[in-house]
């Protein structure tokens, strides 16, 4: 069991952070790329263990991968042309790959069984195949969880609505239609994170975006042989709130994501009295960009609602945090989605958070918090959730006394060098 002990002093960030490139932009590039059977260059792909996760998966169906200078090259099969796996797929502890793949590989003609670890086969999955089976695919689940067997199948076109408010879902209905017989129609009803629409726009002539639905054709026709990923906001996310809540920081994070469906966080924070400033905002590979600015601030409660969970649902274990030290009292309300992510986060955050001192609550899926100024100390579990393992260690910083956190490995999932960055940046005196 690995563990990090976070010795007690007085914490400032300070300096240009460097945050990794974003998870999901990267699952979809090197999901995206396995269309293109000439070469695909992708940059600054995020090299952690769930999208080196999606890398083995694909390349169990076909697909090559090469490294020159920090690039990774792909090339592809076309979506028609993977081939069948020899074994399990095994997502390991990766939701989005295993989501993305059930509807990648639906529409084939040969069956591929997924599985994953622990945490994974308690994650539900019959979220994705129901609407797949609704347009013609044919899938298995374990009581709605892992293994999950697909078979070979037609997909349909048509019309779908999809009123679950998750990306993955949304995501593997787009890679089903794909390669399905006819054009799809997908009305969506929940906003969530739109990178694979993004991408699919960008790499092919394949989706026509409208404000309230998509249109999937299919077989992509690719029409880019490069996609730049940008830095990820749910990892910037952890330093920007690191910098609000200690006094005599002032950080500079550069090239990050400023995807509307991303950043409602900040517009959170900002509305709690953050000093977070957005310079140079540019496009890259279809997606918005920015340096962000960020200072100690001092921070005051705030009400959020359901409406707003699906734009923060990577950010509310950090949001929690921030909440928990900022005056008077904060909601969250209708967090249920969090009880479906690598941990059930609802319970993570507030039995964590508590052990530190922290007073917050929850009752029917809404969380109270009341602020306090500092926190206690002590041992915590990361329940080895890689958000709860970052929000803990930057909850340390505002802790009186030494904190150590169990399980605190699971940070390679989505930002293998955070304690590195963390001591280098947070630790000025
Ligand atoms: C993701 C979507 C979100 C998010 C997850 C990554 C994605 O999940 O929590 O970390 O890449 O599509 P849901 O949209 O299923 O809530």
């Amino acid at each position: 069991m690995s563990e990090y002990l976070i010795s007690h002093t007085n914490f400032n960030f300070n300096g240009e952070i460097p945050i990794p490139p974003d998870k999901s932009i990267s699952h979809r590039a090197v999901i995206l790329s396995t269309f293109n059977k000439e070469m695909t260059k992708i940059n600054n792909l995020l090299l952690s263990d769930d999208v080196k996760t999606t890398m083995y998966s694909v390349g169990s169906i076909g697909v090559m991968f090469a490294e020159n200078n920090g690039k990774i090259f792909t090339r592809g099969t076309g979506i028609r042309e993977y081939i069948q796996s020899p074994e399990t797929i095994d997502c390991r502890n990766s939701g989005t790959t295993a989501r993305l793949l059930i509807g990648l590989l639906s529409g084939q003609k040969f069956s591929t069984r997924l599985d994953g670890d622990e945490s994974l086969k308690k994650r539900p999955m019959d979220r994705v195949k129901e609407p797949l089976e609704e347009i013609g695919a044919k899938i298995e689940t374990n009581n709605g969880r892992m293994p999950v067997d697909i078979f070979p199948s037609v997909i349909n076109g048509g019309t779908i609505n999809l009123s679950t408010p998750s990306a993955q879902v949304k995501s593997a209905v787009i890679l089903a239609a794909l390669s399905g017989n006819s054009e799809l129609k997908i009305n969506i009803e929940k906003v969530t994170r739109d990178h694979t629409e993004i991408m699919l726009n960008y790499f092919t002539e394949n989706i026509i975006i409208e404000q309230d639905s998509l249109t999937i054709i299919p077989d992509p026709k690719i029409i880019n042989d490069q996609i730049e990923v940008p830095n990820d906001p749910s990892s910037a996310a952890f330093f920007i709130v690191g910098a609000l809540i200690n006094d005599n920081s002032d950080i500079l994070l550069k090239n990050i994501c400023i995807n509307p469906t991303r950043i409602k966080f900040i517009d959170i924070l900002k509305n709690m009295g953050a000093n977070i400033l957005m310079n140079n905002e540019r496009n890259v590979s279809g997606e918005l960009v920015a340096d962000i600015n960020v200072k100690s601030s001092d921070l005051k409660g705030i009400e959020v609602s359901e409406s707003e969970i699906p734009l923060i649902i990577d950010e509310i274990p950090i949001l929690s945090l921030a909440m928990s030290l900022a005056e008077g009292e904060s909601n969250i309300y209708g967090a249920t989605e969090l009880r479906f992510k690598e941990s059930d986060r609802i319970n993570t955050i507030i039995s964590e958070l508590s052990k530190l001192g922290a007073n917050i609550s929850e009752n029917n899926d809404n969380i109270k918090i009341v602020g306090k100024e500092v926190l206690t100390y002590g041992e915590v579990d990361s329940h080895d959730d890689h958000r709860i393992a970052m929000m803990l260690t930057i909850a340390s910083t505002k802790c009186i006394k030494d904190v150590k956190i169990l399980n605190s490995g699971c940070v390679k999932i989505s930002f293998p060098q955070f304690y590195e960055i963390f001591e280098k940046y947070g630790r000025n005196s």
